[in-house]
């Protein structure tokens, strides 16, 4: 496995530093639903789904208050335990997306939130979107926000998006579903898996 840049580019203590500012974040009221809210209205109501570099669990734990039966997987076990304590309720389970293998897992929606894209290893986009395609049902949904100030942009997400057997339905600039323009500096990709 070669390891994320989320451990190779960022400080020691930046796990337990992500943790903290989300727990600040929540108790300071600010509204961290806006992913889990957007995954919520294009599933039907217990759907399965996958929250893929699920963080301390913002998104897992909303989307199962709200009714889903969640999965979520990361690959740094500090966020994981983090997620466990703050956002009971889902399952969680570390793992590299690289590698990927849930079993009997085929899920209805996928949610990739808060740049995964931009942490994983250089180079390793394509077979993460391979992997997750594998875990989508027929028909099933993928939901990618990432920012794109940094060196992976749109144009190599539908590439490789595409070689992995998705189609992509919509593009939006925010998951709050404003317009996405060429000026846009983040995008929200929604990718549906093929028929069966
Ligand atoms: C900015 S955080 C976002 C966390 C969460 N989705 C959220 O919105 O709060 C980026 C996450 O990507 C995860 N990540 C990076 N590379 C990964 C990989 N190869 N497999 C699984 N998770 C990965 C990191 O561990 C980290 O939790």
């Amino acid at each position: 496995m070669t390891l994320p840049r989320w451990f190779t580019d960022t400080s020691d203590d930046h796990s337990q530093w992500y943790i903290e500012r989300f727990r600040k974040l929540a108790e300071e009221g600010a509204d961290l639903a806006g992913e889990a809210r957007l995954v919520d209205a294009v599933v039907p109501p217990g759907s399965a789904v996958l929250d893929a570099g699920c963080g301390p669990g913002r998104v897992a734990g909303e989307l199962h208050r709200r009714g889903h039966r969640v999965v979520g997987v990361d690959v740094d076990p500090e966020l994981i335990a983090a997620a466990e304590a703050d956002h009971p309720g889902p399952v969680y389970e570390v793992s590299d997306l690289t590698e990927l293998e849930l079993e009997d897992r085929r899920f209805d929606a996928i949610v990739v939130a808060g740049n995964v894209l931009v942490f994983v290893a250089e180079g390793t986009e394509p077979l993460v979107l391979e992997r997750l395609a594998a875990h989508l049902r027929p028909g099933g949904k993928l939901l990618i926000g990432c920012r794109l100030d940094r060196d992976y942009g749109v144009d190599a997400l539908d590439v490789h998006a595409e070689a992995a057997g998705l189609r992509r339905t919509q593009r939006f600039a925010t998951w709050d579903l404003d317009p996405f323009t060429p000026d846009s500096d983040f995008a929200v990709s929604i990718f549906v898996a093929p028929s069966a």
